[in-house]
C-alpha cells in the first residue's frame, strides 16, 4: 500500500531502459586510477591481504584486479553486480570502504564495455559478465553467466579464496584509440601504468604501511610491489609534528593531525621533489582527509582558507570513519568531501591557533635576534662564535618567487641567496662606517623604479594572501622603501583601491 496514497491520485510505475540507464551510469566522471582504486576499496573491505592490478596490452588492453579477500558466493555475486543492490542508507561495517552499491559497475563501466568478475569462496567458483553490446542489443537487464567450466580469464590466478574483476573492450583512458604494438601506444600505456601506481601509493599509502595494530596489505601492479607514500613525509625528522586534536561530532571522533614538511634547505632536491607530491607544494596545502584511513582529499582547505606560500608546507591529517557519510557529502567516487558546519567552524579556530608557517631553516646555526620584525628580507643570526647575516628566504616575496620556478631553477635561486648572504663584506661595510658612517646608505632610487617595485611587490603579497598592514611591514622593513615611507604607503593606498 502506498503511505502517500491519496484519492484521485493512481499509481503508474516507471522502469528506466537498461541500455540508457547503463550508458548514463558510464559518466561519473571517474579518471583510469580513481576507477581502480574503487575497485582496489572493495578487495579491501573484503580482507584482503595482497591485491595485485594487472594491465595487459598483447592484442588488445585488459585489466584485472585479483585479490585474495573473502570472496563471493553465487548469491552475493548476483547482489554485487545489481546497480543500487545495496541502500545507501544502510549501516555498514567499520571497515567497509563502500557506500553505495555502485562502484564497482560505474568505475568498472566507465572504462569498460564489458567487465566480467570472478569470484572463490569454499572452494567453488562463480562469474557473472555484463556486456554493454548485449545490454544494448536486448535492451534489457541481462547479466551472462557463464558455466563453472567455461574458459575464464585471469581465473587460474586466484587462490583458495579471491576475487578478480576483468575490464575487457577498454574504451575509457587516453592511447586506447592508437594502434595496438605502436610505440606511441605503448608510451601510453606505460603512462597509465606508472600514474596508476602513484595514485595508488598515496591514496592507500596507510594500508601499505601496515599501521599500528593493523594488517600490512600487499599491492602490486603488473607484478611490482607499491611503495606507501606518505605526503607528510613523517619519518622524516624536520618534518614538524604540531599537536594533534580531537572533535567530537555527532557521535564521531574526527582526528586532527597537522605536520609541517621540512623547508626545502633542510632536504634534498630528491627529497623536496618528491614530496611537492602530484600538484606541487602551494596547490598540495591544506587538509588530507582519509574515510577508514583510505584518503578522499588530497590537499585542499575545503573552503577555510586560500592556499598561499607563507603555508605551503602545511598538510593536516584528518581522520574520519564511515558513518556520517552523508554529513561529509561522500560521493560514490570517494574522491571529495564537505566539511559540516560545526566542524568546519572547530577547524577553523585550529588552524588559526597554530602555526602553518614553514619552520625557519637557519635554526640550528643560531639564535634569531631579529624576530620583533616578522618580515624580514635579513635575519641576523648569532651564535657561539660569530654573528653573521643571511637573506630571509622565507620573506613572502621570495617564496612567492621560488614557487614560480622549476625545482631545478629554485634550488639555484636557492642557492644564490645563500651566497649573497655569506659574502656579504661585513668588514668593508664596517670598516667603511667606522671612517665615515654618514656616507654609507642603500642609495636612492628614481620614482618610476620605485612605483615598479611597490606595485609588483604589492600585486604578489596580495596573491599571497597579506593583508594591506603586513604588505606594509614586509616594504618598510627594507631600503629602498624604507627611507620613502610617504610614496610607498600612497602608492600602496592607490593599488588597494584600485582592487576594490
Ligand atoms: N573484491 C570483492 N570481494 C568481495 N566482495 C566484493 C568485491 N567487490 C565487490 N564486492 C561486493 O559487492 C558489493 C558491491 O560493490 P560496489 O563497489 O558496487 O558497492 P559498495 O562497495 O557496496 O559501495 P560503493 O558504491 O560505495 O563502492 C560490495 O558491497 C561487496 O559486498
Ligand atoms: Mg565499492
Amino acid at each position: 500500500m502506498n503511505p502517500k496514497a491519496k484519492p484521485g491520485v493512481s499509481e503508474v510505475e516507471l522502469i528506466p531502459p537498461a541500455e540508457s540507464l547503463f550508458e548514463s551510469l558510464r559518466a561519473f566522471g571517474y579518471s583510469f586510477s580513481t576507477a581502480i582504486a574503487d575497485l582496489v576499496d572493495n578487495s579491501l573491505a573484503a580482507e584482503s591481504s595482497a591485491v595485485e592490478i594487472q594491465i595487459a596490452d598483447d592484442d588488445e588492453l585488459r585489466v584485472a584486479v585479483i585479490d585474495d579477500g573473502h570472496g563471493m558466493s553465487r548469491e552475493e555475486l548476483l547482489v554485487a553486480m545489481t546497480p543500487g543492490s545495496t541502500s545507501p542508507l544502510a549501516e555498514r561495517q567499520q571497515q567497509d570502504l563502500g557506500r553505495f552499491g555502485l562502484g564497482l559497475k560505474t568505475a568498472s563501466l566507465s572504462q569498460c564495455r564489458r567487465l566480467t568478475v570472478i569470484t572463490r569462496r569454499d572452494g567453488t567458483t562463480h562469474a557473472l559478465t555484463w556486456d554493454l553490446d548485449v545490454v544494448q542489443q536486448l535492451g534489457r537487464w541481462v547479466a551472462l553467466e557463464p558455466s563453472e567450466d567455461a574458459d575464464l580469464p585471469f581465473a587460474d590466478q586466484i587462490g583458495d579464496h579471491g576475487t578478480v574483476v576483468v575490464w575487457e573492450t577498454i574504451d575509457g583512458p587516453d592511447g586506447v584509440e592508437l594502434e595496438v604494438g605502436s610505440r606511441r601506444r605503448a608510451h601510453a600505456v606505460n603512462e597509465l601504468t606508472t600514474g596508476l601506481s602513484s595514485h595508488l601509493e598515496l591514496v592507500f599509502h596507510r594500508f601499505l604501511e601496515g599501521e599500528k595494530g593493523r594488517r600490512k596489505v600487499n599491492l602490486a601492479v603488473n607484478g611490482r610491489s607499491l611503495e606507501p607514500f606518505d605526503p607528510f613525509n613523517r619519518n622524516n625528522p624536520a618534518t614538524t609534528h604540531l599537536p594533534s586534536e580531537i572533535i567530537h561530532y555527532a557521535g564521531t571522533d574526527v582526528v586532527v593531525q597537522p605536520f609541517v614538511l621540512p623547508h626545502f634547505k633542510k632536504v634534498d632536491t630528491v627529497t623536496w621533489a618528491r614530496y611537492a607530491g602530484p600538484r606541487g607544494y602551494l596547490r598540495g596545502q591544506g587538509f588530507y582527509l582519509y574515510r577508514n584511513r583510505r584518503l578522499i582529499v588530497d590537499g585542499s582547505w575545503l573552503g577555510l582558507k586560500k592556499q598561499t606560500p607563507i603555508t605551503q608546507l602545511a598538510r593536516i591529517q584528518v581522520d574520519i570513519d564511515n558513518r556520517l557519510d552523508r554529513e561529509w557529502r561522500i560521493g560514490v567516487r570517494k574522491d571529495g568531501a564537505q566539511l559540516p558546519l560545526l566542524v568546519k567552524d572547530r577547524l577553523k579556530e585550529l588552524i588559526d591557533k597554530i602555526d602553518l608557517q614553514s619552520r625557519k631553516p637557519f635554526t640550528h646555526r643560531g639564535r634569531r635576534l631579529s624576530s620583533a620584525q616578522r618580515y624580514p628580507v635579513w635575519n641576523r643570526v648569532q651564535d657561539a662564535e660569530a654573528i653573521s647575516y643571511r637573506v630571509n628566504v622565507e620573506n613572502p616575496l621570495i617564496t612567492g618567487i621560488m614557487e614560480e620556478l622549476t625545482d631545478v631553477a629554485r634550488r639555484h635561486l636557492g642557492q644564490l641567496l645563500e651566497l649573497v648572504g655569506a659574502s656579504l663584506p661585513i668588514e668593508m661595510i664596517y670598516s667603511d662606517f667606522g671612517t665615515d658612517g654618514h656616507s654609507i646608505g642603500s642609495g636612492s632610487v628614481e620614482d618610476d623604479t620605485l612605483e615598479a617595485g611597490v606595485v609588483s611587490m604589492y600585486q604578489k603579497l596580495h596573491d599571497a594572501g597579506l593583508s594591506l598592514d603586513d604588505i606594509e611591514a614586509v616594504l618598510l622593513a627594507q631600503d629602498p622603501y624604507r627611507s620613502n615611507q610617504d610614496k610607498v604607503k600612497e602608492i600602496l593606498s592607490l593599488q588597494q583601491r584600485k582592487d576594490q
